[in-house]
């Protein structure tokens, strides 16, 4: 019998690392995906297009972008390599960078810079080739063995937290998404929406409504988003409340197969709520190396669960995810080192005393 696929989305170059306090060299956020992309993931969050006032960690994304576009990590295969937008201008920037790539690509010798040209990308198995021709896109879409690049957008569940993240209501945040998703898919490019605080607010408490998250989740759907993170920003969730959500997103008519599940760990739930998602049917689940994490404005969240903590239940399960457990645990256990913090997964730390 075969066993179960599930998906994972890791997020730790993007969540992991967008609330470490001390600035973070480029290079050592480009090896960090550089390792994670030999792991089998095939899901990556590699940056942020947020202004840097916001959140000064992700000020380099767009040169993450162009470095991944220039010299594509060597993979197994290809990777959807996802950046949040916070809005349009994000999305522009965006754009832009991969545009600007493109017309490199075609004329090496048109540096802005002056610079000597970066070296086309080495055709092969991992080499990105994305275009701004939604066609050709398509036609990289259509190789297994291509990567690609994606966007997520977020909306919350509660007001207070809207305002304190987004600087707006959750209404104006769900309009500003419109053109973003729409510029998406003028490129081609497929969009993931999240909503955050679904299972608990630092603000208004853990008492969010279902039927609240079950609306904005159908909402960034029927926009046109591809699938839509369930996030559980606090870690405040438990597996009642959780149980509760999802048969109230199922009771709105939202299908298992465009739902994830983004489980902050802060009060050890994250792994018991996952067996929940995984009875209840949903097969795509997001975390984080090492456990890194947190959001700026969610004070005293921890990290995502660690993606070796996440594998471990996983295959224990039986469930197949295509990644490695003891290179995760090892990337784990690089990246605590050079931020300076203790690695946060049991897994990971087990599987490297063996
Ligand atoms: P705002 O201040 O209202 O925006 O912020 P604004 O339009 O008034 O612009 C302010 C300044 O930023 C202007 O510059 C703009 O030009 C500039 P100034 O005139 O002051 O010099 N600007 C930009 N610069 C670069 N890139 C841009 C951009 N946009 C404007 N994209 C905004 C509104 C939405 C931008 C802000 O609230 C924001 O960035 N919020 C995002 C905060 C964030 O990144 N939070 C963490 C990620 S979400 C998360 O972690 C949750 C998740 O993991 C799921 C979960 O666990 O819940 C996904
Ligand atoms: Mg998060």
């Amino acid at each position: 019998q075969a066993a179960d696929h599930v998906r994972i989305v890791e997020v730790g170059p993007r969540d992991g690392l967008q609330n470490e306090k001390s600035s973070i060299p480029l290079d050592t956020k480009l090896e960090l995906i550089r390792r994670l992309a030999q792991t089998g993931v095939t899901h990556l969050e590699a940056g942020s297009f947020v202004p840097a006032k916001w959140v000064p960690q992700m000020a380099s994304t767009s040169n993450i972008l162009e470095q991944i576009l220039t010299n594509p990590p060597p993979a197994p295969h290809g990777i959807a390599y996802n950046y949040l937008v916070p809005n349009i201008r994000g999305m522009e920037n965006l754009v832009k960078t991969l545009q600007t790539h493109k017309a490199q690509n075609a004329n090496p010798s048109a540096s802005v810079s002056g610079a000597p040209p970066t070296p086309p990308p080495s055709p092969g198995p991992s080499a990105t080739t994305i275009s701004s021709n939604p066609d050709e896109l398509d036609a990289n879409r259509s190789s297994s063995t291509s990567n690609s690049t994606e966007i997520s957008l977020f909306a919350a569940a509660t007001e207070t937290f809207s305002q304190k993240n987004t600087n707006c209501s959750i209404a104006t945040s769900l309009e500003r998404c419109k053109p973003i998703v729409e510029l998406a898919k003028q490129h081609s490019i497929r969009v993931r929406g999240y909503v955050s605080v679904a299972l608990g607010c630092p603000y208004e408490g853990a008492d969010v409504d279902p039927h609240k998250v079950a609306s904005i989740t159908a909402t960034l759907l029927e926009m046109g988003c591809d699938e839509v993170s369930v996030a559980d920003t606090t870690g405040m969730g438990t597996a009642p409340r959780t149980r509760k959500l999802l048969e109230t997103l199922k009771d709105a008519g939202i299908l298992n197969e465009d739902l994830a599940l983004h489980f902050h760990d802060t009060y050890g739930m994250a792994l018991v709520n996952t067996v929940v998602g995984l009875e209840h049917g949903v097969r795509i689940f997001d975390s984080s190396v090492g456990g890194l994490g947190g959001c700026p404005y969610s004070k005293g969240a921890t990290g995502n669960v660690a993606t070796e903590d996440l594998l471990h239940l996983l295959h224990s399960l039986g469930c197949d995810t295509g990644v490695d457990l003891l290179k995760m645990a090892e990337i784990g256990d690089w990246i605590s080192h050079q931020l300076g913090r203790p690695n946060d997964s049991r897994a990971g730390k087990a599987v490297l005393a063996r």
